[in-house]
C-alpha cells in the first residue's frame, strides 16, 4: 500500500521528534503493509516553517537511514500545506512541496484549519487550479464545519479537488462523527485516497491495513486497492511509485449503507 500523508521526518514538525522515533514509525508502517510513504511535514507559515528544498534534503537523509537500518520502505518528499494567502508568494517562489503530478497538474496536499472551512477557501482552491495545482484536501472528515454539514465540501468537489480521508477515521479512531463522514464520502465515491496521517506510535500510528480491510469487505478488493494503492500510486514518479496504471475515477463506490 502507498501512504500519501505521514509525519516521519525527525524534528521538523509535530510528528517524529528524533531519528529513533522516525525509524520506529517506518518499521510500523512496513508491518502494516505500507511499501511507499510520502513524507508530508506541515508547511504552516508562522508555525512550521518547512519549505520544499529543506524537506527534500531531510527525505534524502532519512532514506539513507532507512537503508542503513534495513527497513524496506520507499519514501518520497511532499508536504502538508496549510491554506493561507502566504501561499501565493511561496508558490511563485517555488518553495511549496507537491506530492506528485496527476494529469499534468502538481498535486498539493492542502490542509484547512481544523475548526472551520474559511470563507473564500473555495476561491483560493479555484485560483490554485488556474496555476496548474490540483489540491488534495487533507482529512476533510475531521474538519468541524464539514462534520456539521457535509455540503461544505461541495464547492471543492465541483472544482475537481481531490479528497484524502484519514484511514483511522473510517474505522472509528477519530470518533463517531468523523467516522460517519468518512463512510458517507466512501459511499458517495468521493475519496481519492486513504492515508495514515501518522505522527507517533502511541496515539497516531501508521494504520492503513484496517481501513483497507473495511473497504474490501464493504465494496470489494478492487475498490480498496484503488484507495490505498492505485490512486495514490498514480501521482508518484514511475521510479519511486509502483508503476501502477492510471487511477480509477474517484466515483468507484456506490454501495449504500
Ligand atoms: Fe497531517
Amino acid at each position: 500500500m502507498i501512504d500519501l500523508h505521514c509525519h516521519y521526518l525527525p524534528g521538523i514538525d509535530d510528528g517524529a521528534q528524533n531519528l529513533e522515533e522516525s525509524l520506529a514509525l517506518a518499521r510500523a508502517a512496513v508491518a502494516d503493509g505500507i511499501t511507499h510513504a510520502v513524507m508530508t511535514p506541515h508547511v504552516h507559515v508562522g508555525v512550521f516553517e518547512n519549505r520544499a528544498a529543506g524537506i527534500a534534503q531531510a527525505v534524502a537523509q532519512f532514506r539513507d537511514a532507512l537503508a542503513q537500518h534495513g527497513i524496506p520502505l520507499r519514501i518520497s518528499a511532499g508536504g502538508e500545506v496549510r491554506i493561507g494567502s502566504e501561499l501565493i508568494e511561496l508558490l511563485a517562489a517555488g518553495e511549496l512541496p507537491f506530492l506528485g503530478v496527476l494529469k499534468q497538474q502538481r498535486v498539493m496536499l492542502l490542509e484547512l484549519p481544523h475548526g472551520q472551512v474559511p470563507v473564500g477557501a473555495d476561491r483560493f482552491t479555484a485560483w490554485l487550479r488556474k496555476q496548474g495545482v490540483l489540491p488534495l484536501i487533507a482529512h476533510p472528515e475531521r474538519n468541524k464545519d464539514v462534520m456539521r454539514n457535509l455540503a461544505k465540501l461541495d464547492p471543492f468537489i465541483e472544482q475537481g479537488c481531490l479528497l484524502q480521508v484519514t484511514a483511522g477515521s473510517l474505522v472509528g479512531s477519530f470518533g463517531e462523527v468523523a467516522q460517519r463522514r468518512a463512510r458517507e464520502l466512501l459511499d458517495r465515491g468521493d475519496i481519492f485516497a486513504l492515508a495514515t496521517d501518522a505522527h507517533n506510535l502511541e496515539s497516531r500510528p501508521p494504520m492503513l491495513a484496517a481501513a483497507h480491510a473495511f473497504v474490501a469487505a464493504d465494496a470489494g478488493e478492487a475498490a480498496a486497492s484503488a484507495l490505498t494503492q492505485r490512486n495514490p500510486g498514480s501521482l508518484l514518479e514511475p521510479t519511486v511509485g509502483s508503476g501502477v496504471p492510471p487511477p480509477e475515477s474517484p466515483r468507484t463506490h456506490s454501495a449504500n449503507r
